[in-house]
């Protein structure tokens, strides 16, 4: 058994989640769910990121305490992701004492190994990046790039991590671990990134008191990235647990956003180094949604909430769809057009078109209950085929070729019955065979799609007589034409997604 340990990032909380943290923390969802179902040990871990003077003004703002506010916003992140069926093995936050605990003892060790000194700093800040901007980065000298808000100037004496002193240990890291960051143009942007030069950065505040203190000088905290960066290895025992640490670092995957790239693939493997430990065995960077072509940004007007995409189109529909839409990699756009072109393709038009046929038949044909498959059906070379495509999309960081291919199962499912019109024919073994076959592709379609949409999984595998839960089903073993056994009575039910108009 192998482990795939899987992280988003950790959000910030200074405002509500909107479906661009969706799109991420669904997409996370989906690969962990993925890799519990071909019998991978999982470990899922999401939270939020709750210090920095981003989120102590917000607190402000609103006129409470910042750790009043965090927690209020931190509930209001978990209780999105548990509407959207999301399966995360732990939720951490950045004010919690374990996490105080292992980024005191993580920079501890990079200062005992002389890779952390002090000096002053003067500098652009962009308090909506929590970043310091070299002038020629600015939009017209003056702007965040991504938030197009005016900078402001900082002067402060600080600690500095060395990270020059990584340059040549980052490029052979690059140059030894071809996949370490994927997509490619991404792992190419960070390597000339490196390549042109490594400054040192400043990793602590005077100026605020809202972050994790130094522990050797108690008036410093930590930048707040330093600290949110040590989550990864909170939530895995650093420090408290040596062995369960040992058993899930350095094989991580980190699910991340491209504006992030610098922290997460410069940064952090030079900090994981100077720790003495090892870098992340993989960094997945993922595109923005965007709407309208801006990013959804909390800053901005444009953002949407996922509670209220689940009440229109429903947890699974927005999840296919996210999952479906935007390869991770690609910028997507996000529209009600969209997501209503998808749903009514792919889930009213051939999930659920298949799903409701089979059941009509099965009632009209065969009393209501469900023959066994044909062993020497068309369909079973299709499914074997479409396992292995899928698998293989999976276990590339490709959902959306993944859920593709297993839509091709549905779609030849769909081309088999108007084929063979077993509704004209009379009751027998030919309509039998056919329409058990039906439910085999069925049974492996609802298997296969489970890592996207979990409850349809479910449903489509109680109505077609199984009382199994398909998210248990074990890939590719379990998926082997032939499973499903026949004789079980099948249920016709309302539509599982009755069409919606177009917006
Ligand atoms: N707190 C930091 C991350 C620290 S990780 C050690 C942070 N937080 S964030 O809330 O601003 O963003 C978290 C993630 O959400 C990022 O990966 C970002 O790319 C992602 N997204 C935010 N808006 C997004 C879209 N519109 N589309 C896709 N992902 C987006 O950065």
């Amino acid at each position: 058994m192998s482990r795939f340990y899987v992280t988003t990032p950790i959000y910030y909380v200074n405002d509500a989640p909107h479906v661009g943290h969706a799109y991420a923390t669904v997409n996370a969802d989906a690969m962990a769910r993925w890799h519990r179902l071909v019998g991978d040990d999982v470990f899922f871990l999401t939270g939020t990121d709750e210090h920095g003077q981003k989120v102590a003004r917000a607190a402000e703002e609103n006129g409470v305490t910042p750790q009043e506010w965090t927690d209020r916003l931190s509930a209001h992140f978990a209780e999105a992701w548990a509407a959207l069926d999301i399966s995360n093995d732990d939720f951490i936050r950045t004010t919690e004492p374990r996490h105080y605990q292992a980024v005191q003892q993580f920079l501890q060790v990079i200062y005992d190994n002389g890779y952390i000194t002090k000096d002053v700093y003067r500098g652009l800040y962009c308090v909506s990046c929590e970043q310091y901007y070299a002038e020629e980065e600015l939009e017209g000298g003056t702007r965040c790039p991504v938030h197009r808000r005016p900078v402001e100037l900082l002067e402060e004496e600080n600690y500095f991590f060395r990270l020059s002193a990584f340059e040549d240990r980052l490029v052979a890291w690059y140059e030894s671990e071809p996949g370490a960051v994927a997509p490619e143009s991404k792992r190419n942007e960070a390597l000339s990134f490196i390549k042109g030069g490594l400054r040192d950065i400043s990793i602590t505040r005077t100026s605020i008191d809202w972050g994790v203190p130094v522990p050797w000088d108690p008036g410093h905290v930590f930048y707040v990235w330093y600290d949110a960066l040590v989550n990864y290895l909170t939530a895995i025992g650093y420090g408290r647990d040596d062995e369960r640490f040992a058993a899930w670092w350095p094989a991580v995957h980190h699910l991340i956003g491209k504006e992030i790239i610098r922290f997460h693939c410069v940064w952090w493997p030079a900090m994981c180094m100077a720790a003495g430990i090892d870098p992340p065995a993989h960094v997945q960077v993922h595109g923005w949604l965007l709407v309208g072509g801006e990013k959804m940004s909390k800053s901005s007007l444009n953002k949407i909430a996922p509670d209220d995409l689940v009440a229109t189109y429903g947890v699974d529909p927005l999840r296919y769809h996210l999952l479906r839409d935007t390869p991770l990699g690609a910028d997507g756009d996000f529209s009600a057009e969209g997501i209503t072109a998808r749903y009514n393709a792919d889930l009213a038009n051939n999930l659920g078109n298949l799903t409701a046929r089979v059941a009509a038949v099965v009632a009209s044909k065969c009393g209501g209950v469900g023959p066994a498959p044909d062993p020497d059906s068309r369909l079973a070379a299709v499914a074997a085929d479409v396992v292995v495509e899928t698998m293989t999309a999976w276990n590339r960081f490709q959902p959306h070729l993944g859920l593709e291919a297993t839509w091709r199962l549905i779609r030849e499912t769909n081309a088999e019955l108007e084929a063979t019109e077993p509704w004209k024919a009379e009751p027998g073994p030919a309509v039998d065979a056919v329409l058990g076959s039906a439910l085999e592709a069925l049974r492996i379609v609802a298997v296969l799609a489970s890592p996207a949409m979990p409850s349809t999984s479910r449903e489509i595998h109680r109505r077609i007589g199984l009382d199994d839960d398909p998210t248990a089903t074990r890939v590719p073993d379990g998926v082997a034409w032939g499973g499903y056994p026949g004789g079980l009575p099948v249920e016709k039910g309302s539509p599982l997604f009755p069409r919606l108009q177009a917006p």
